[in-house]
């Protein structure tokens, strides 16, 4: 019994050196493995050309001859030096960015005559907002706190830009944008992979960009996964989304109004529109929007839609295309660290006491959260991934006084990520694990709800 075990021992312990050694030849002179960054919502750089088919008349009837002469590609999103120079561009780049459905196509696309691609694929080139006062919400401080570590651009950090309009869709559902860009990631991660000794990468996200990830980790078979991703970090998001959400109409905070987004045809025409609703898995019963008549719980999210004016058409899709997306959150069964910051007020009750959701709410109730997860959607993390028995390495790190943004920009939040993914290059643990037939090891390696 003592004599199997020792040799047991021994054998997990040579195993264990010999996966060191071979992970450090691998890795080359830096000894780093390769970083793939996927930045959040609406900071990936988009670029538009408009083709014959466009007819301002009908596709965009604002832009009354301002693209004209725009022959070539151009910044459409995010061009915030042009649109603070001529605010008259906005509503008309808004109808640039609008998509539309396709009932024939069975997908979402670009209004006709429109055509975009993201900037610098591959490259962290492609992030950031043209608002210098968002940038480092798009990873810019990242970048450089990366690059302070040794990593250097298009050699082990890499960044995949996606066109953050579009969504993942259900099994069987038609999303091109969508699967175009996961071909993309595999490719560039089995690159980025290749071009630091076979070493795997470790990807690094923040808020939409880790629902992206976990969606393209959870449809790229098992066996890819455990030879090409050595880690997961995944910043600020949770779950299952978040209640703020739900406000789909509060009225622009500056008239006119800056950000194309904020134009409601626009940001209500996106196929990610409703990736973040909350999810009935997470939130369940409880009442999330608060009327006199009646109460919505996120399992009566289509009623709530139907009532803000969304047509039978765009629920349907919620329910049949990004529904079964939400319900599927689970464990990427790659080592994950999630990261996310609470201590903030967020959003967990929107009072509309007449119904009016065209308005402002009445009331907000405030929770713990990020300040636009909530704390059950973050902890909702620990059963939906930590605990799954396929999930070998989970680790949830929570960030006292910290927000959504702030968790990828503020000094010390980033000391940890930028820490955490050193860890990851050393860290043989899950690696090990993750390789290992689990009926020998018997090792499961989770740190819920570390509070830092
Ligand atoms: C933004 O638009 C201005 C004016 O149309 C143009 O000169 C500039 O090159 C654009 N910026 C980018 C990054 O394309
Ligand atoms: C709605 O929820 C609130 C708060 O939880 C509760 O007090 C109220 O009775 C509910 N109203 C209805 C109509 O169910
Ligand atoms: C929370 O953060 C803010 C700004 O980052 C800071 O001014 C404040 O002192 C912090 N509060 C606590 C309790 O740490």
């Amino acid at each position: 019994m003592g004599g199997a075990h020792a040799q047991l021992l021994l054998l997990v312990l040579f195993a264990w050196a010999w996966l060191f050694f071979a992970g450090a030849l691998a890795r080359g002179a830096s000894g780093l493995h390769p970083v793939v960054l996927l930045p959040g919502f609406g900071c990936s750089q988009l670029d538009a050309r408009l083709t014959d088919e466009f007819e301002p008349a009908t596709a965009a009837p604002s832009c009354g001859g301002v693209p004209k002469g725009k022959k070539g590609w151009f910044r459409l999103w995010n061009n915030h030096t042009a649109l603070q120079e001529d605010p008259t561009l906005v509503p008309c780049y808004a109808e640039l960015l609008r998509l539309v459905y396709d009932p024939v196509a069975g997908d979402y696309r670009n209004v006709p005559g429109v055509e975009t691609r993201v900037v610098a694929f591959g490259t962290t080139r492609g992030f950031g907002y043209g608002d210098p006062a968002m940038k480092n919400f798009c990873m810019e401080k990242l970048v450089r706190a990366l690059e302070g570590v040794g990593y250097r651009e298009g050699e082990n950090l890499f960044g995949a830009s996606y066109d953050f309009r579009y969504a993942a869709a259900a099994p069987g559902k038609e999303s091109r944008v969508f699967s175009c860009f996961l071909s993309s990631l595999r490719v560039l991660v089995e690159q980025a992979s290749e071009r630091n000794g076979d070493a795997p990468v470790i990807l690094v996200t923040h808020s939409f960009g880790g629902i992206n990830a976990n969606v393209f980790l959870r449809r790229s078979p098992l066996a890819w996964r455990r030879r090409y991703v050595k880690h997961f970090v995944m910043v600020s998001a949770g779950a299952g989304g978040g209640v703020s959400r739900l406000q789909f109409c509060g009225p622009s905070s500056s008239s006119p109004p800056t950000d194309p987004l904020s134009f409601a045809d626009t940001g209500r025409s996106f196929a990610g529109v409703f990736s973040t609703l909350p999810s009935p898995k997470v939130f369940g019963d409880a009442p999330l929007v608060i009327t006199r008549a009646k109460n919505y719980s996120a399992y009566d999210i289509p009623e709530y839609l139907k009532a803000n004016g969304f047509s039978d058409g765009e629920v349907a899709r919620y329910v049949t295309r990004v529904l079964p997306v939400t319900l599927d959150f689970s464990a990427p069964a790659v080592p994950m660290t999630c990261i996310n910051g609470i201590g903030v007020p967020t959003a967990e009750k929107l009072v509309y006491w007449d119904g009016d959701f065209g308005a402002k709410p009445d009331e907000v109730l405030y929770g713990d959260g990020d300040g636009a997860s909530n704390i059950a959607s973050l902890l909702a993390l620990d059963t939906l991934i930590g605990a799954d028995p396929e999930q070998v390495y989970f680790r949830s790190v929570l960030i006292h006084n910290t927000s959504h943004g702030g968790a990828i920009s503020d000094d010390f939040a980033l000391d940890r990520l930028v820490n955490e993914v050193l860890e990851a290059s050393r860290a043989i643990l899950g690696q090990f694990v993750a390789t290992a037939p689990r009926s020998i090891h018997g090792l499961k390696f989770t740190e819920q709800n570390k509070v830092v």
